[in-house]
Protein backbone atom coordinates (compact mmCIF):
# COMPACT_ATOMS: atom_id res chain seq x y z
CA UNK A 1 0.00 0.00 0.00
CA UNK A 2 1.42 3.36 -0.88
CA UNK A 3 0.97 6.18 1.21
CA UNK A 4 -1.49 7.46 -0.65
CA UNK A 5 -3.37 4.73 -0.25
CA UNK A 6 -3.07 4.50 3.57
CA UNK A 7 -4.19 8.09 4.02
CA UNK A 8 -7.41 7.69 2.26
CA UNK A 9 -8.55 5.66 4.86
CA UNK A 10 -10.10 3.34 2.14
CA UNK A 11 -12.11 6.45 0.05
CA UNK A 12 -12.36 5.81 -3.40
CA UNK A 13 -14.69 8.97 -4.61
CA UNK A 14 -14.94 12.38 -2.61
CA UNK A 15 -17.82 14.24 -3.79
CA UNK A 16 -18.46 18.31 -3.07
CA UNK A 17 -20.88 20.98 -2.89
CA UNK A 18 -18.70 24.03 -3.20
CA UNK A 19 -20.64 26.65 -1.25
CA UNK A 20 -20.31 29.82 0.63
CA UNK A 21 -18.54 31.86 -2.49
CA UNK A 22 -20.82 34.63 -2.25
CA UNK A 23 -20.84 35.47 1.48
CA UNK A 24 -17.39 35.11 1.17
CA UNK A 25 -16.89 37.93 -0.88
CA UNK A 26 -19.91 40.43 0.89
CA UNK A 27 -17.87 39.85 4.44
CA UNK A 28 -15.55 41.86 2.08
CA UNK A 29 -18.28 44.09 0.74
CA UNK A 30 -16.70 42.75 -2.76
CA UNK A 31 -19.52 41.37 -5.71
CA UNK A 32 -20.28 37.55 -5.22
CA UNK A 33 -18.30 37.15 -8.75
CA UNK A 34 -14.74 38.16 -6.34
CA UNK A 35 -15.89 34.92 -4.31
CA UNK A 36 -16.31 33.21 -6.90
CA UNK A 37 -12.69 34.07 -8.49
CA UNK A 38 -11.24 33.63 -5.11
CA UNK A 39 -13.00 29.60 -5.13
CA UNK A 40 -11.31 28.77 -8.26
CA UNK A 41 -8.27 28.82 -6.12
CA UNK A 42 -9.60 26.30 -3.40
CA UNK A 43 -10.60 24.42 -6.23
CA UNK A 44 -6.74 23.71 -7.23
CA UNK A 45 -6.46 22.97 -3.39
CA UNK A 46 -9.06 20.29 -3.26
CA UNK A 47 -7.73 18.67 -6.62
CA UNK A 48 -4.18 19.04 -4.65
CA UNK A 49 -5.62 17.63 -1.35
CA UNK A 50 -7.32 14.81 -2.93
CA UNK A 51 -4.10 13.66 -4.71
CA UNK A 52 -1.90 13.86 -2.07
CA UNK A 53 -4.44 11.59 0.08
CA UNK A 54 -4.68 9.33 -2.49
CA UNK A 55 -8.16 9.52 -3.45
CA UNK A 56 -8.47 8.45 -6.79
CA UNK A 57 -12.23 10.15 -7.82
CA UNK A 58 -13.09 13.95 -7.01
CA UNK A 59 -16.27 15.21 -8.22
CA UNK A 60 -17.08 19.28 -7.61
CA UNK A 61 -20.22 20.91 -8.10
CA UNK A 62 -19.72 24.02 -9.92
CA UNK A 63 -22.81 25.30 -11.46
CA UNK A 64 -26.44 23.66 -10.68
CA UNK A 65 -29.21 23.91 -12.88
CA UNK A 66 -31.37 25.46 -10.47
CA UNK A 67 -27.99 28.47 -10.75
CA UNK A 68 -29.68 30.02 -13.76
CA UNK A 69 -32.28 31.71 -11.41
CA UNK A 70 -29.17 34.01 -9.98
CA UNK A 71 -28.81 37.65 -11.91
CA UNK A 72 -27.43 37.29 -15.48
CA UNK A 73 -23.92 38.57 -14.73
CA UNK A 74 -23.04 36.59 -11.80
CA UNK A 75 -23.81 33.10 -14.18
CA UNK A 76 -21.81 34.96 -16.46
CA UNK A 77 -19.04 35.42 -14.13
CA UNK A 78 -19.04 31.53 -13.06
CA UNK A 79 -19.13 30.61 -16.83
CA UNK A 80 -16.14 32.59 -17.69
CA UNK A 81 -14.60 31.12 -14.63
CA UNK A 82 -15.33 27.17 -16.11
CA UNK A 83 -13.79 28.26 -19.11
CA UNK A 84 -10.49 29.71 -17.61
CA UNK A 85 -10.25 27.07 -15.20
CA UNK A 86 -10.37 24.50 -17.86
CA UNK A 87 -8.31 26.48 -20.47
CA UNK A 88 -5.59 27.52 -18.21
CA UNK A 89 -4.83 24.36 -15.80
CA UNK A 90 -5.43 21.33 -18.76
CA UNK A 91 -1.72 20.90 -19.71
CA UNK A 92 -0.69 20.55 -16.23
CA UNK A 93 -4.01 18.04 -15.09
CA UNK A 94 -2.89 16.43 -18.05
CA UNK A 95 0.58 16.04 -17.13
CA UNK A 96 -0.42 14.45 -13.75
CA UNK A 97 -2.64 12.25 -14.90
CA UNK A 98 -5.93 13.73 -14.10
CA UNK A 99 -9.16 12.52 -16.12
CA UNK A 100 -11.69 14.97 -16.29
CA UNK A 101 -15.03 14.71 -17.27
CA UNK A 102 -17.87 17.55 -17.29
CA UNK A 103 -21.28 15.96 -15.45
CA UNK A 104 -24.27 17.67 -16.47
CA UNK A 105 -26.77 19.02 -18.89
CA UNK A 106 -25.21 20.15 -22.73
CA UNK A 107 -27.94 22.60 -23.85
CA UNK A 108 -27.76 25.17 -22.16
CA UNK A 109 -23.64 25.51 -22.42
CA UNK A 110 -21.91 28.52 -25.14
CA UNK A 111 -20.22 26.98 -28.00
CA UNK A 112 -17.42 27.76 -26.91
CA UNK A 113 -17.55 26.43 -23.12
CA UNK A 114 -18.78 23.00 -25.33
CA UNK A 115 -15.76 22.99 -27.31
CA UNK A 116 -13.68 23.77 -24.03
CA UNK A 117 -14.84 20.70 -22.11
CA UNK A 118 -14.84 18.28 -25.12
CA UNK A 119 -10.96 19.59 -25.52
CA UNK A 120 -10.45 18.52 -21.67
CA UNK A 121 -12.51 15.44 -21.96
CA UNK A 122 -10.77 14.36 -25.08
CA UNK A 123 -7.19 15.09 -24.04
CA UNK A 124 -7.48 13.36 -20.35
CA UNK A 125 -9.68 10.75 -21.94
CA UNK A 126 -6.64 7.64 -21.58
CA UNK A 127 -5.94 9.31 -17.78
CA UNK A 128 -6.40 7.27 -14.93
CA UNK A 129 -4.47 8.85 -12.02
CA UNK A 130 -7.59 10.54 -10.57
CA UNK A 131 -10.94 11.19 -11.90
CA UNK A 132 -11.98 14.83 -11.89
CA UNK A 133 -15.83 15.13 -12.55
CA UNK A 134 -17.04 18.74 -12.98
CA UNK A 135 -20.59 18.91 -12.04
CA UNK A 136 -21.28 22.01 -14.35
CA UNK A 137 -25.10 23.06 -15.03
CA UNK A 138 -25.66 19.60 -13.56
CA UNK A 139 -29.45 18.65 -11.45
CA UNK A 140 -29.81 15.23 -10.14
CA UNK A 141 -33.26 15.23 -11.36
CA UNK A 142 -32.24 16.41 -14.35
CA UNK A 143 -29.62 13.82 -14.84
CA UNK A 144 -32.08 10.96 -14.18
CA UNK A 145 -35.24 12.53 -16.25
CA UNK A 146 -32.12 12.45 -19.07
CA UNK A 147 -30.98 8.76 -18.16
CA UNK A 148 -34.86 7.74 -18.12
CA UNK A 149 -35.21 8.97 -21.47
CA UNK A 150 -32.60 7.26 -23.04
CA UNK A 151 -33.44 4.34 -21.59
CA UNK A 152 -37.16 4.83 -22.41
CA UNK A 153 -35.95 5.28 -26.31
CA UNK A 154 -34.10 1.98 -26.07
CA UNK A 155 -37.09 0.08 -24.63
CA UNK A 156 -39.72 2.04 -27.17
CA UNK A 157 -37.08 1.14 -29.82
CA UNK A 158 -36.85 -2.23 -29.05
CA UNK A 159 -33.66 -3.20 -28.40
CA UNK A 160 -34.68 -3.50 -24.12
CA UNK A 161 -36.68 -5.25 -22.39
CA UNK A 162 -38.94 -2.84 -19.82
CA UNK A 163 -38.03 -5.92 -17.50
CA UNK A 164 -34.47 -5.52 -18.12
CA UNK A 165 -34.32 -2.76 -16.64
CA UNK A 166 -32.45 -2.26 -12.72
CA UNK A 167 -30.37 -0.49 -10.74
CA UNK A 168 -26.94 -1.06 -13.02
CA UNK A 169 -28.36 -0.49 -16.37
CA UNK A 170 -29.93 2.70 -14.63
CA UNK A 171 -26.57 3.84 -13.43
CA UNK A 172 -25.21 3.40 -16.90
CA UNK A 173 -27.05 5.81 -18.12
CA UNK A 174 -26.52 8.55 -15.71
CA UNK A 175 -23.53 11.32 -16.37
CA UNK A 176 -21.16 9.06 -13.57
CA UNK A 177 -21.30 5.83 -15.56
CA UNK A 178 -18.32 3.65 -14.47
CA UNK A 179 -17.75 5.61 -11.53
CA UNK A 180 -17.80 4.27 -7.94
CA UNK A 181 -20.31 6.21 -5.96
CA UNK A 182 -19.05 9.17 -3.46
CA UNK A 183 -18.19 7.70 0.18
CA UNK A 184 -18.29 11.24 1.22
CA UNK A 185 -20.06 14.15 0.46
CA UNK A 186 -18.81 16.92 1.74
CA UNK A 187 -20.50 20.94 2.18
CA UNK A 188 -18.93 23.94 2.61
CA UNK A 189 -20.78 27.13 4.20
CA UNK A 190 -22.95 25.71 6.87
CA UNK A 191 -25.95 24.98 5.06
CA UNK A 192 -27.03 21.38 5.09
CA UNK A 193 -29.04 20.45 1.86
CA UNK A 194 -27.46 18.58 -0.81
CA UNK A 195 -29.37 20.85 -3.15
CA UNK A 196 -29.89 18.14 -6.25
CA UNK A 197 -25.78 16.87 -6.01
CA UNK A 198 -25.75 13.80 -6.88
CA UNK A 199 -29.05 12.20 -5.52
CA UNK A 200 -29.07 8.83 -7.07
CA UNK A 201 -25.31 8.15 -6.60
CA UNK A 202 -24.89 9.68 -2.83
CA UNK A 203 -27.83 7.00 -1.52
CA UNK A 204 -25.28 6.20 0.67
CA UNK A 205 -22.73 8.79 0.96
CA UNK A 206 -21.90 9.78 4.24
CA UNK A 207 -22.20 13.39 4.42
CA UNK A 208 -19.82 16.05 5.94
CA UNK A 209 -20.85 19.62 6.79
CA UNK A 210 -18.35 22.21 7.33
CA UNK A 211 -18.67 25.54 8.50
CA UNK A 212 -15.72 26.73 6.13
CA UNK A 213 -16.39 29.22 3.02
CA UNK A 214 -15.64 27.51 0.04
CA UNK A 215 -13.09 30.01 -1.11
CA UNK A 216 -11.24 29.71 2.69
CA UNK A 217 -11.23 25.93 2.13
CA UNK A 218 -7.63 24.12 2.42
CA UNK A 219 -6.12 20.66 2.30
CA UNK A 220 -7.07 20.34 6.05
CA UNK A 221 -10.55 20.84 5.55
CA UNK A 222 -10.42 17.86 3.05
CA UNK A 223 -8.43 15.45 5.51
CA UNK A 224 -10.19 17.11 8.29
CA UNK A 225 -13.86 15.25 6.51
CA UNK A 226 -11.53 11.90 5.69
CA UNK A 227 -11.12 11.73 8.98
CA UNK A 228 -14.55 12.08 10.43
CA UNK A 229 -15.36 9.61 7.55
CA UNK A 230 -13.01 7.19 9.38
CA UNK A 231 -15.19 7.90 12.45
CA UNK A 232 -18.41 6.97 10.80
CA UNK A 233 -20.10 2.99 10.84
CA UNK A 234 -21.43 2.04 7.16
CA UNK A 235 -23.66 -0.07 7.17
CA UNK A 236 -25.59 -0.53 4.03
CA UNK A 237 -29.01 -1.20 5.49
CA UNK A 238 -27.09 -4.17 6.92
CA UNK A 239 -26.55 -4.63 10.82
CA UNK A 240 -22.53 -4.63 12.38
CA UNK A 241 -20.26 -7.30 11.79
CA UNK A 242 -19.53 -6.94 15.72
C1 LIG B 1 -21.10 28.50 -4.36
O1 LIG B 1 -21.17 29.71 -3.72
C2 LIG B 1 -20.86 28.62 -5.84
C3 LIG B 1 -22.03 28.33 -6.67
C4 LIG B 1 -23.22 27.99 -6.24
C5 LIG B 1 -21.86 28.46 -8.09
P1 LIG B 1 -22.49 30.58 -3.66
O2 LIG B 1 -22.46 31.54 -4.80
O3 LIG B 1 -23.70 29.74 -3.58
O4 LIG B 1 -22.26 31.36 -2.31
P2 LIG B 1 -23.34 31.71 -1.20
O5 LIG B 1 -24.01 30.42 -0.83
O6 LIG B 1 -24.29 32.66 -1.83
O7 LIG B 1 -22.54 32.30 -0.11
C1 LIG C 1 -25.35 24.40 -4.76
O1 LIG C 1 -25.19 25.59 -4.07
C2 LIG C 1 -24.79 24.51 -6.15
C3 LIG C 1 -23.33 24.57 -6.25
C4 LIG C 1 -22.49 24.51 -5.26
C5 LIG C 1 -22.81 24.69 -7.59
P1 LIG C 1 -26.35 26.70 -4.04
O2 LIG C 1 -25.79 27.84 -3.27
O3 LIG C 1 -26.82 26.99 -5.40
O4 LIG C 1 -27.50 25.97 -3.24
P2 LIG C 1 -28.74 26.57 -2.45
O5 LIG C 1 -29.45 27.50 -3.38
O6 LIG C 1 -28.21 27.29 -1.27
O7 LIG C 1 -29.55 25.38 -2.07
MG1 LIG D 1 -24.77 28.98 -2.05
Amino acid sequence: MTEGEDKCRGVRHVAIIMDGNGRWAQQRGRPRAFGHSKGVDAVREAVRAAGDAGVKYLTLFGFSTENWRRPSDEVDALFDLMKRFVDADLAKLDREGVNIRIAGRREGLSEDLLSIIERAERTTARNDRCFLTIAFNYGGRDEIVRATRRIAKDVAGGRMNPEDVDEAVFASQLDTAGMPDPDIVIRTSGEHRTSNFLIWQAAYAELVFLDVLWPDFSARHFEQALSEFASRQRRFGGVDAA
